[in-house]
């Protein structure tokens, strides 16, 4: 059976959907379920994140980030570069500096475009495993993302996607044909990497 919609320590999961489909929402649902702290990179500005007391300056050095930190407080945001590589080199300093904490990356592509596996992002998707590291990973256009996060994935989720080479990626990655579909709004499919199953589900604000 698939979990239900949480993230467990160590658990990598990616969220893929054309904009507006509703992926900002369904991760801030998952992660507000899921334990520990969690720090988002919002590498797109999204206003979204304008409701985050707790909105830290571009690329706020890893090392300073838990002094910003209150009790219950659950999700700490970060501007992103528009520098793919510095972003990934945030994310390896981050993966140094702290044990067990989850990351939240909206928009994959602005980290790891096609041609970059980055050091920073492949350490949190492989070493990071047994450090019970959680990961949440947003893309607009799976085609545009290095297969890497995917392949490393336990789980990945799908809204509709209207380009064929991102629904193609989707299928490829997956071997689910259900991402070959044009879905309803705010309707996703999950396919659980490990055991293939996969299930259709309804996003309710
Ligand atoms: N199930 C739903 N029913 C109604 N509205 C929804 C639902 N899910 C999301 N929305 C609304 O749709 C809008 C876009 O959602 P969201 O920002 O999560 O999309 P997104 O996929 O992250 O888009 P982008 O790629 O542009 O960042 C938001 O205003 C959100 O409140
Ligand atoms: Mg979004």
């Amino acid at each position: 059976m698939l979990s239900p919609l949480t993230i467990q320590p160590g658990k990598r999961c990616i969220v893929a959907g054309r904009t507006g489909s509703g992926k900002t929402t369904l991760a801030h649902a998952i992660v507000k379920n899921s334990p520990g702290v969690w720090i988002a990179l919002d590498t797109k500005r999204d206003p979204f994140f304008k409701r985050f007391k707790k909105h830290l300056p571009e690329l706020e050095m890893p090392s300073k980030i838990f002094r910003w930190w209150r009790p219950h407080q659950k999700i700490i945001v970060v501007k992103g570069s528009s520098d793919a590589n510095a972003n990934d080199e945030w994310i390896e300093e981050l993966f140094l500096s702290y044990e067990n904490v989850g990351l939240w990356i909206d928009e994959l592509y602005m980290v790891t475009p096609p041609a970059m596996q980055g050091q920073g992002l492949s350490r949190w998707l492989t070493q990071g495993r047994s450090l019970k590291d959680s990961f949440i990973g947003l893309t607009q256009r799976p085609a545009w993302v290095s297969r890497f996060c995917f392949s490393e994935a336990d789980e990945v989720i799908g809204f509709n996607l209207t380009l064929d080479d991102d629904r193609k990626r989707m299928v490829d990655m997956t071997g689910n044909a259900a991402y070959r579909k044009t879905l309803n709004p705010h309707v996703f499919v999950r396919t659980n990497q490990t055991t293939g199953e996969s299930r259709m589900e309804m996003l309710k604000v």
